[in-house]
């Protein structure tokens, strides 16, 4: 390891994020009662212009008097160039209690926007007295982002997680797609000719760069790393391609912009009982190896080595605080 190791952020579930719309109400009780790890009730993009006061109200009010059990809760407030995100950040921490624990950042370019944005919270927190200071989830959405996002992910102590916003960033770099999150089918290669042999076209994953660049600069800031959006809510093995190819990159979870995304977000991104029993024996086989002063040995014919013992280790952890949330959540 290196001398320096990465402070890891506050310990949360973040398998699946549901989005709700700060404008229509209707939808708040049904989503606190969800299976959402995390929920974030939307002041930017879902809410049109004329009703950002309104649905301000609404999520104040929500936060204050809808039992949201042990989620975690998050307002998305409105971009740093908008004439709305001052007053989304003033009157939502100077109204709404505790129970928040996160804002969410759109369009983040720059690491000064957090920055920016990390002394209006301080002033506000301060003044109101509030106990607990709000933590900060960053969408990585715009060109400009994603060229600074290693000094976002450090620009702040409130930082929690960062998040690839597939719409906005298609849109930003002017990528050929109008779709939400999913594959094109243009993206892809054609194999060799070969005689008479038919061609193969395969289809490429256009966001790989962007989300393994993204788990990067979050992992090495000790920050969770979380998929955005797939819209095509109609298509759940769609959405479970799209959650697993992130998942396997490194990210703990992905956003749900329907509630019937909820409960696959979850499976992806909880390890199964075949991999956490592959994983203790592992950690079985490696103590054994330990013991016997050795530092790799085989399992099952493969090799082994210390490194699997931290990789076996993460599984384990993430299946106890599974549990743990499980458990805490029946109760
Ligand atoms: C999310 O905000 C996105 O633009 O994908
Ligand atoms: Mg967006």
């Amino acid at each position: 390891m290196s001398f320096t190791i990465p402070e890891e952020t506050t310990s949360r579930l973040n398998r699946s994020e549901l989005a709700v719309p700060g404008s229509n109400p209707v939808l708040f009780e049904k989503a606190a009662a969800s299976k959402a790890d995390v929920i974030f009730l939307d002041l930017e993009d879902a809410v049109a212009p004329d009703d950002k006061e309104q649905a301000r109200k609404n999520v104040i009010e929500a936060i204050n008097d809808i039992d949201w059990g042990n989620k975690t809760l998050s307002v998305r407030v409105n971009g740093l160039d908008t004439p709305y995100m001052y007053r989304d950040v003033i009157d939502v921490l100077e109204q709404a209690g505790d129970r928040l624990d996160l804002f969410m950042i759109p369009k983040v370019g720059t690491a000064a926007d957090i920055y920016a944005l990390d002394m209006l919270c301080t002033q506000v927190e301060t003044a109101k007295g509030r106990k607990k200071a709000v933590g900060f989830e960053m969408i990585i959405e715009t060109a400009l982002g994603m060229q600074n996002i290693n000094e976002i992910a450090a620009a702040s102590k409130r930082n929690e997680s960062l998040h690839f916003g597939v719409a906005d960033y298609a849109a930003s770099t002017k990528a050929r797609t109008t779709g939400i999150g999913g594959p094109n089918p243009m993206y892809g290669v054609l194999t060799d000719v070969d005689g008479d042999s038919p061609r193969d076209f395969h289809w490429g994953d256009m966001w790989h760069y962007a989300i393994a660049r993204m788990v990067v600069a979050a992992r090495a800031n000790g920050l969770r790393a979380i998929d955005g959006p797939f819209g095509d809510f109609s298509d759940p093995e769609g959405y479970r391609a799209q959650a697993n190819r992130a998942t396997i990159l490194g990210c703990e979870g992905k956003w749900a912009i329907h509630p019937n995304q909820i409960g696959i977000a979850n499976e992806v991104n909880s390890p199964s009982e075949a991999e956490v029993n592959k994983a203790n024996r592992i950690l079985e086989a490696m103590e054994q190896a330990q013991r016997e002063g050795k530092g790799a040995v085989s399992l099952d014919g493969r090799l082994i080595d210390i490194a699997s013992i931290r990789q076996a280790s993460v599984m384990v952890e993430k299946a106890k605080e599974i549990a743990l949330a499980d458990a805490a959540s029946e109760t």
